[in-house]
């Protein structure tokens, strides 16, 4: 018979055709007349039913083991599902040694637990499930962007630049020769970094496109285990000329957020739902009022002003000037009544050399937006650029990187328009729209700092 994946499968016509379906046993359970199956190929979070005469049972047949089934796809009786799979002939692929495997029929595991077989977590029902929705949002994203007129643009791994100018740069070494003594470390010979960011990459390609971008892996040597941080994450960067304010910037941000979380919605319906059912009970409201409210925009000083005035203690002061810490965000958001919320016009110092100046006397800023959203805190960044050549100029001299960023300058000289863009952590937005309380639950293989399984 024709092959059949899982999932088209479950929605063919039941005719009694012949059929073979191939995919992985999440449940067996034998009765006297009959034997019953539940198979999974991963193209769909609900099995597909497999009956069949009790003597084709085997001690190998058992929950984990790889089958490839022939039979007839009939009407099935069973209210969930239209149709079942009357088999012919079983035939084990591979056995599951069930002592061994770590996960149990009918277990619910804890996410912690499950995270401990990073080769084997994608055989569970949730982590099956995460990594279709990831697929998913990974293609709305693009979709988003080549919808809207942007070129995506792939940006290096290996860089030369610390765009972030933060020093969290991994370097990249090339093996020592033993005929070359003292060996040639970094990047033969050149100093060279696994990239933090693609922006200024992007800087490059949007002085000639008008609006580009690019979704790909960043590095930080953050030496953090947080529930939001990873050394190794995907960023989702834009880039946009001929831009008029910072509202440009953050009205992009919005529709980003709002265009594809909703194109995710309708097309992983029931895998999004698993974990607003039994992940995240109650994250559906918290997700649909993100999406119907018009995202708040907050200064940064007056931000500084509701966090002084909050009946809160923290553990960080708030004070005009300095970084605006976890616990701080966290109070902002639900201040502004779990509505997302745009900070801009952060101070001068904070922020990275490339930020537009506001020009705006004592209590120096610059054009820098972040978004922070209900519990992961801060999930995009992004600025107008400093088009400008020599107030660039001067800044890039006194911190002593006019000789690095030369090409940079020569941006401005070339050609120059008003420009920004931001980036969104890819993982940071998974743990928003489906209430992942850990950000090394929505990578399939996570890095972070003492931790590089496989
Ligand atoms: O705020 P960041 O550092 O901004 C930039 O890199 C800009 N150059 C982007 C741009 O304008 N093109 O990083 C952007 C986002 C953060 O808001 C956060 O969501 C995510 O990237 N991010 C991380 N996600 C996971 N683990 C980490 N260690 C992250 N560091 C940043
Ligand atoms: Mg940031």
């Amino acid at each position: 018979g024709g092959r059949l994946r899982v999932r088209e499968a479950l929605s063919a016509q039941p005719q009694g055709c012949d059929v073979r379906v191939q995919g992985w046993v999440r449940s067996v359970r034998s009765q006297k007349e009959v034997l019953f199956l539940d198979i999974n190929d991963g193209t769909s979070l609900q099995n597909l039913q497999v009956v069949a005469d009790p003597k084709l049972e085997s001690r190998d047949l058992c929950f984990g083991s790889s089958v490839d089934v022939q039979g007839k796809l009939v009407k099935s009786h069973h209210r969930k599902q239209n149709v079942e799979l009357q088999a012919e002939d079983i035939r084990v692929v591979g056995s599951c040694d069930s002592i061994a495997f770590p996960f149990k029929l009918k277990e619910r595991h804890a996410a912690d637990y499950v995270r401990q077989f990073p080769h084997l977590r994608c055989k569970t029902n949730r982590f099956s499930s995460l990594l279709r929705i990831r697929s998913e949002a990974t293609a709305a994203i693009h979709s988003y962007f080549q919808d809207n007129g942007y070129v995506h643009i792939h940006t290096p791994v290996i860089s030369s630049n610390d765009c972030e100018g933060a020093g969290e740069l991994f370097q990249v070494e090339t093996p020592s020769k033993p005929s070359e003594p003292g060996g040639n470390s970094h990047f033969f010979d050149v100093p060279a970094f696994l990239t933090v960011s693609g922006q200024l990459h992007l800087e490059v390609v949007a002085g000639a496109f008008s609006r580009v971008f690019t979704f790909g892996p960043t590095f930080r040597a953050e030496n953090s285990q947080s529930r939001r941080h990873l050394a190794e994450f995907y960023m989702v960067e834009a880039e946009i000329s001929f831009t008029e304010s910072i509202q440009d910037i953050m009205q992009e941000m919005e529709n980003l957020f709002k265009v594809a979380t909703a194109a995710i919605l309708s097309r992983c319906h029931e895998d999004v739902e698993l974990f607003h059912k039994y992940v995240a009970p109650g994250h559906k409201d918290k997700l649909d009022h993100m999406l119907k409210n018009k995202f708040v925009i907050m200064s940064y000083s007056e931000a500084i002003e509701v966090l002084k005035k909050a009946p809160e203690v923290f553990s960080f002061k708030p004070e005009w000037g300095c970084d605006l810490q976890k616990e701080h965000e966290k109070y902002l958001v639900k201040h502004c009544a779990n509505i997302p919320v745009f900070v801009i016009n952060y101070p001068y110092d904070l922020k990275p050399f490339y930020a537009r100046d506001n020009v705006d006397g004592p209590q120096h800023t610059v054009a820098a937006v972040d978004l922070l959203v209900p519990e992961v805190g801060e999930l995009y960044g992004g600025s107008l650029r400093e088009e400008r050549l020599h107030i660039l100029q001067s800044r890039l001299d006194r911190l002593g990187l006019l000789d690095t960023y030369q090409w940079y300058l020569e941006l401005r000289q070339f050609g120059t328009v008003p420009h920004g863009g931001f980036g969104m952590g890819f993982e940071r937005y998974l743990q928003c729209i489906l209430g992942v309380d850990n950000i090394k639950d929505v990578i399939p293989f996570p890095r972070f700092s003492h931790s590089c399984l496989l």
